[in-house]
């Protein structure tokens, strides 16, 4: 199914007049103070990940650090964080210029590309885009395009027409599982169709979101983490959690994905319903009377044991990172609210607190992330994806 050239052609000067529009509507004075932070986080986060470098594996990724033991967890390339931490070389190279980033990020690409052919997870959006995604933006090659499109090809074989969602872990014959974290795949999605002219990358990806939004969301616009369908009716099944507190509470990263899920895909596709969507879920956000005055979330909003409950950092770096996208696009009073909100995030985050002195941590750049609290794995610990975000999130502060 390929969309005609002239439809294409017209649907994006439209989009790109509105984008336009959209970033023009705010005027923000920048804080100076955190601009300087922010160069300053550069260069520390620099010094961070060539310390990770020389620590990691030949064929692995970082995973985490325990303080505890002073003890690394390294993954294989399947893992859904494998993307993060070429990702992170890349935009850090951007930001320093120094070509050993570069060099370390080419080369755990190359371990990675083998991924391009699983299609045993949803995760290929994160694993590939935020990697391959980041490399082929700053120097763009025919391989690393086909890498992509294979990427995009891959999650594909995962979405299930009647369900009208990407699978996301697999399970007993019959239950299809969805968790929100699959808006994150989407990215990937968009990109295809933007290069290849084929439009059902595209349409996968907006019945995705649109089947999320009829069933992920409850009335007060937080998220399930897990929805069960039917893989045969497409009736959900069960609406549950399984790295939340509860099924019924907002675990505090599946908030944080589904904000930036949404602010993708309005940028995506302009259609104002995903703009709202995204609205909705940053009010649930900010006006949540469990975000702390720091604005570092508790894992949960609803964790037992508030306000002593642990914070997760990277639930706050992906918030940031949103927050500052969907300033862009929404109106001017809400959006310098997001800005503002996103400053303190950035700020509680660059400090003592949250960022790691040179040499510690493992070489990770933020500290205090919690993976999985029901498992039991991941807590009080560094996340790669915690300093992807962050840094995307720095990089977006400081190019607003
Ligand atoms: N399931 C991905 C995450 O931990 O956010």
């Amino acid at each position: 199914m390929t969309m005609r050239p002239f439809i294409w052609a017209i649907s994006l000067i439209f989009s790109l007049a509105i984008s336009c529009s959209a970033q023009k509507k705010v005027i923000y004075k920048k804080d100076k103070g955190l601009l300087r932070v922010i160069e300053t986080d550069f260069k520390d986060a620099a010094g961070q990940y060539k310390m990770l470098a020389k620590n990691l594996p030949v064929d692995k990724f970082p995973k985490t650090w325990f303080p505890s033991t002073e003890k690394y967890e390294f993954s294989s390339s399947e893992w859904w964080c494998s993307g993060f931490y070429p990702g992170t070389l890349l935009y850090l190279y951007e930001q320093t210029k120094d070509p050993s980033l570069y060099t370390e990020a080419e080369r755990i690409l190359k371990v990675l590309e083998k991924e391009k052919n699983n299609t045993s997870t949803h995760d290929l959006g994160f694993m590939m885009f935020c990697s391959f995604g980041n490399a082929n933006r700053i120097a763009a090659k025919p391989e690393y395009k086909d890498i992509l499109l294979t990427s995009a090809k891959s999650l594909c074989t995962r979405f299930n027409p009647k369900v009208g969602c990407i699978r996301s872990w697999d399970s007993k014959a019959g239950d299809f599982l969805v968790i929100i974290d699959n808006m994150m795949n989407l990215e990937l999605l968009f990109w295809a169709t933007k290069v290849s002219g084929d439009s059902s990358f595209y349409k996968i990806a907006v019945t995705h979101a649109n089947t999320t939004i009829k069933n992920h969301f409850r009335p007060d616009h937080s998220s399930y983490h897990v929805l069960n369908y039917d893989a045969e009716t497409g009736v959900v099944k069960q609406k549950r959690t399984a790295q939340g507190a509860a099924d019924g509470s907002a675990w505090a990263r599946g908030q944080a994905w589904g904000l930036y899920g949404f602010t993708v895909m309005y940028r995506e596709t302009k259609d104002p319903v995903y703009l709202e969507q995204a609205n909705q879920i940053a009010r649930f956000i900010l006006d949540h009377p469990n975000l702390p005055a720091d604005k570092i979330p508790y894992w949960d909003f609803n964790a037992p044991g508030i306000p002593d409950a642990l914070r997760d950092a990277s639930a706050a770096s992906i918030m940031a990172s949103a927050l500052l996208e969907l300033s862009g696009y929404a109106d001017s009073k809400v959006s310098k609210e997001y800005i503002v909100i996103a400053e303190k995030m950035l700020k509680t985050l660059s400090g003592t607190a949250y960022k790691a002195a040179a040499g510690t941590n493992g070489g990770f750049i933020l500290q205090h992330g919690v993976g999985h609290m029901p498992n039991k794995t991941e807590i009080d610990v560094p996340l790669t994806y915690g300093d992807y975000y962050f840094i995307e999130a720095l990089i977006r502060y400081k190019n607003l």
